[in-house]
């Protein structure tokens, strides 16, 4: 019987909302290879361009709406009864905005700034690129909240630790590309949870799992959710 459940979404679960996924056919993200935009050492050497791509992902988000599968997970979050983690990879804010609050952000939030000076992560809607002051400290030396490549992801402790008791591990529109979070599923499988991935097409983790559901999560989350709460 099913009663801890974890749930790991990626970029595919926002793709319906418009939101681009990273690793598209022609490999580039807006324009970008990720690694001119996403490693502090990016950040170092070219802060306006680093800032002013952020800037503009924080400033699309208002242009796009959660989906029929942040939807669900926000129900499913509502009326499971047992344990329930929503672990995101993704910086959008769609799934509070679907109502999911049994949620962490792994690598970090768009809608949240960094202080390089004094540690602060405050609410951030607006652009950064004229070096507003941190609210805590008042040095202009806020950057983006997401985790770069060669960065520790959040929450590692508490992810593990719901990994450890979870009884359905799900997998959702992630390329399984980008580790630790690639590997939860082995983790989880290793803890005795069945496995189960849901993406648009087979990913380099497929083989990984118990079980594979190909097709656009704002078909198959509904679905998945609607049995869950059904049995
Ligand atoms: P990717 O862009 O690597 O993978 C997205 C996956 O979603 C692909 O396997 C697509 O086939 C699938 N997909 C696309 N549309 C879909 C749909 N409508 N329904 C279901 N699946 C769909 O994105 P992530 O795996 O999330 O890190 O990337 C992981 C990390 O790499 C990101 O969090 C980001 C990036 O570098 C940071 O920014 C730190």
């Amino acid at each position: 019987m099913v009663r801890n459940i974890v749930i790991l979404t990626g970029a595919g679960i926002s793709a319906e909302s418009g939101v681009p996924t990273f690793r598209g056919p022609d490999g580039l993200w807006e324009g970008h290879h990720v690694e001119d935009v996403a490693t502090p050492e990016a950040f170092q050497r070219n802060p306006v361009l680093v800032q002013t791509f952020y800037d503009a992902r924080r400033a699309a988000l208002r242009a796009v709406e959660p989906n029929a599968a942040h939807l669900a997970l926000a129900r499913l979050d509502a009326e499971w009864p047992g344990e329930l983690l929503i672990v995101t990879q993704n910086v959008d804010d769609l799934h509070e905005r679907a109502g999911s609050r049994r949620l962490l952000h792994m690598h970090g939030e768009l809608n949240r700034a960094l202080c390089t000076a004094c540690g602060a992560a405050p609410d951030w809607t607006g652009p950064l690129i004229d070096a507003p002051s941190c609210p805590q400290c008042g040095v202009p030396s806020l950057r983006p909240d997401i985790v770069w490549f060669g960065e520790m992801p959040y929450h590692m402790d508490a992810i593990e630790a719901a990994i450890a008791r979870a009884d359905l591990f799900v997998s959702i529109g992630t390329s399984g590309a980008v580790y630790p979070a690639a590997g939860f599923v082995s983790v989880a499988r290793r803890a005795g949870a069945r496995t189960l991935e849901l993406n648009l097409d087979m990913s380099a983790g497929t083989p990984l799992f118990d079980e594979a559901r190909h097709g656009p999560a704002g078909l198959l989350v509904p679905a998945l959710v609607a049995k869950l709460l059904d049995d």
